[in-house]
């Protein structure tokens, strides 16, 4: 595992949506692995402005999401769904929504829910190139310390950790959803390509504990050491000490 310090955020974001447009470029019929959160509202945004520069047919591609909280209907405003439609597939609106894969947080048995994304998964997949952020305490997709590196896609409970941290996008914290499907450590593990983002202050502890290299369930984002084809790109607020 490499790690890249592009200095800024702006840099960061530029720079990972470029790979993402040039992947599309190159390959029409790809797979990409789509993460949320505010790491990557900018990238999104200069991925945007890159396919509308360019009028790239994305008719083709399959994306599919980390992660959907449990509970929110998908019109929600702090859902997956609505933010992926408002940061990418209504800002360009030429992917097919039928391969536009994300959690169906809504559905009545939410472990049947997960059984079928892994199912889509393993059918459409693999991923090509599959985005991650990181969460202060080392989660990837909504993997929380102490999860199985062999999981698939699961339910989730989330931690007081995660549920602090998300809260500022809650008119308050008893507003968050409390679990989430998503995919587990093995679903992301069997991506061809991963790309792990992190910027800002509040990262840097995480990923100091992520390149010292140790392997440990307590930081779930170590199981990508054990990934052939996994690069880091941080800022400058982010590099590990
Ligand atoms: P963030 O979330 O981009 O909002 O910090 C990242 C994550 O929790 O995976």
């Amino acid at each position: 595992m490499n790690i890249t310090n592009l200095g800024t955020k702006a840099h960061v974001s530029f720079f990972v949506a470029t790979e993402l447009y040039r992947h599309m470029l190159r390959h029409p019929q790809g797979r990409l692995g789509l993460a949320t959160g505010g790491t990557m509202v900018d990238m999104y945004a200069n991925l945007v402005d890159l396919l509308s520069k360019n009028q790239l047919d994305v008719s083709g591609i399959h994306t599919f999401n980390l992660d959907e909280y449990v509970g929110l209907s998908a019109d929600h405003p702090e859902s997956y769904y609505t933010y992926m439609h408002d940061v990418l597939f209504n800002q360009y609106p030429k992917f097919t929504e039928s391969f536009l894969h994300i959690p169906n947080g809504e559905a009545s048995d939410v472990a049947q829910e997960a059984k079928r994304y892994e199912r889509v998964l393993n059918e459409k997949g693999p991923v090509d190139i599959q985005i991650l952020g990181i969460g202060q305490n080392g989660h990837i997709g909504f993997n929380e310390p102490g999860t199985p590196f062999d999981s698939e896609t699961h339910c989730v409970n989330l931690t007081e950790s995660t549920i602090e941290a998300n809260s500022r996008y809650f008119d308050n914290k008893s507003n968050v959803p409390r679990q989430a499907i998503s995919m587990g450590l093995q679903s992301i593990m069997k991506a061809k390509r991963i790309i792990l983002v992190a910027v800002g202050t509040s990262k840097k502890e995480a990923m100091t504990r992520l390149m010292t290299g140790e392997i440990t369930t307590d930081l779930p984002a170590s199981i990508l050491h054990q990934h052939p084809n996994v690069e880091v790109f941080v800022d400058d607020e982010a590099m590990p000490y």
